[in-house]
């Protein structure tokens, strides 16, 4: 049986357990004082991620690659000096409490809204078809922040794609300097790197869509650039196979491109598939229906076989039992918890000891409160001296 607790080798990184923390946007960036400096990571964000230090890898909320990137009000990025100061005290905070952490990247693509984005200007996308039924968090027309149907977007020229893997390199230079131990490139939940690789949204005739090679290409490509920046071993790439967040079309290609993709990206030397294990509803997760409905174990063990290095696993995991059990199917080497670590900043001790979770409240995922539902959460062996229930 194969313990949350045992250490494992992520390439050349030793982790210290078995247990991840995901990626959680979670609002709480302080914005830069000039325009071009983006919302900047802040001293409160580095108590956050130093809290949850005990995690074996923690992998950050997600970062805007560029200001075109900027779907969501309140998301970090990681394309100015400002940014790259900020994250620098997370990272350091991080490692003095002994913790490992990775730098998630995105572009949103087509999931985004012009009143947030520079100049007002559209989304790009890989084809400029819009997301119907999808949400952003945007300014509405009264200026405040809410949750608001995403823009029609406009389709990326060929060169403006290529210019993006440049863009993709960049940032991951950046995050290295912000002392990142590695980078997870956003792959999943219908973002840009998704919008091309689907292939019934990717209508495109040059060189990024038609066949699988094509539709795959530009991941590829920032794979490549990625790794030469960062160095082989130290690049994760989050795939969602089968998600229909952000309004993803149902692709009967699914299952082939996702194995082709497993198995280029171990021939690139990238350290780790993260996988969306428990498919996430359509639309909002927020207020979506969450019905349990995981990836077949089959395709699973076929992806196992084409591709060398770890493979993550997240959704719906709550306990260390099913976290084990799932360790013991040979099909996975680490477990992401997500939501419980929102309100259980030493989940990891809590699942070693079997105490309960506290539950956090939905309500302070994405607010501008600052440390109110944040990093008020107190560790379960101070509730108990405090006299609290847990
Ligand atoms: C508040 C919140 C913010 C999230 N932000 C991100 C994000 O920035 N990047 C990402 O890939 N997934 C994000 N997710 C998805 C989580 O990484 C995870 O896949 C999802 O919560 C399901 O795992 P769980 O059941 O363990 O919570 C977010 C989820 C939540 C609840």
């Amino acid at each position: 049986m194969t313990s949350l607790f045992d250490p494992y080798d992520l390439g050349p990184v030793r982790l210290k357990s078995r247990i991840v923390m995901p990626p959680m946007t979670r609002t709480r960036t302080t914005e830069g004082d000039l325009p071009t400096d983006g919302d900047v990571p802040n001293a409160l964000m580095a108590t956050y991620y130093g809290q949850r230090a005990s995690a074996g890898l923690i992998i950050s909320e997600v970062n805007d690659v560029d200001q075109s990137s900027h779907g969501y009000a309140r998301v970090p990025g990681i394309h100015s000096e400002a940014q790259v100061r900020g994250w620098r005290v997370v990272t350091d905070e991080v490692h003095r409490r002994g913790g490992t952490i990775f730098m998630q990247l995105w572009h949103v693509g087509r999931l985004a809204h012009s009143s947030i984005l520079p100049n007002g200007q559209a989304p790009v996308g890989a084809t400029a078809e819009r997301a119907e039924g999808s949400e952003v968090f945007a300014h509405g027309p009264d200026g405040r922040l809410r949750f608001m149907p995403v823009d029609t977007p406009r389709a990326l020229g060929t060169e403006e794609v290529s210019a993006m893997v440049r863009t993709f390199a960049n940032a991951a230079a950046n995050a290295r300097r912000a002392g990142f131990d590695g980078v997870e490139i956003h792959a999943a939940n219908g973002y840009l790197i998704e919008q091309f690789m689907n292939s019934v949204l990717n209508t495109r005739t040059d060189r990024y869509g038609g066949s699988l090679e094509n539709r795959t290409r530009f991941l590829m490509e920032i794979v490549d650039a990625v790794v030469a920046e960062f160095g082989p071993g130290r690049v994760g790439v989050r795939l969602s196979p089968f998600g229909k967040y952000g309004s993803m079309p149902a692709d009967p290609l699914t299952e082939e491109t996702f194995l082709y993709v497993v198995e280029q990206l171990g021939r690139r030397g990238v350290a780790y598939v993260h996988l969306l294990y428990e498919l996430l509803p359509d639309g909002n997760m927020e207020s979506a229906e969450f019905k349990p409905r995981y990836l077949d174990h089959a395709m699973l063990a076929k992806a196992r076989a084409k591709f060398p290095g770890a493979f993550i696993w997240c959704g719906g995991f709550t306990d260390r039992a099913r976290a084990e059990a799932s360790l013991d199917t040979g099909l996975v080497d680490l477990i992401a918890f997500g939501r419980p670590y929102i309100a259980n900043p030493d989940l990891s001790e809590r699942l070693r000891n079997g105490w309960p979770l506290a539950v956090a409240d939905r309500s302070t995922y994405y607010t501008r409160n600052g440390e109110v539902g944040y990093t008020d959460f107190p560790a379960y062996s101070n509730d108990r001296a405090v006299g609290k229930a847990a």
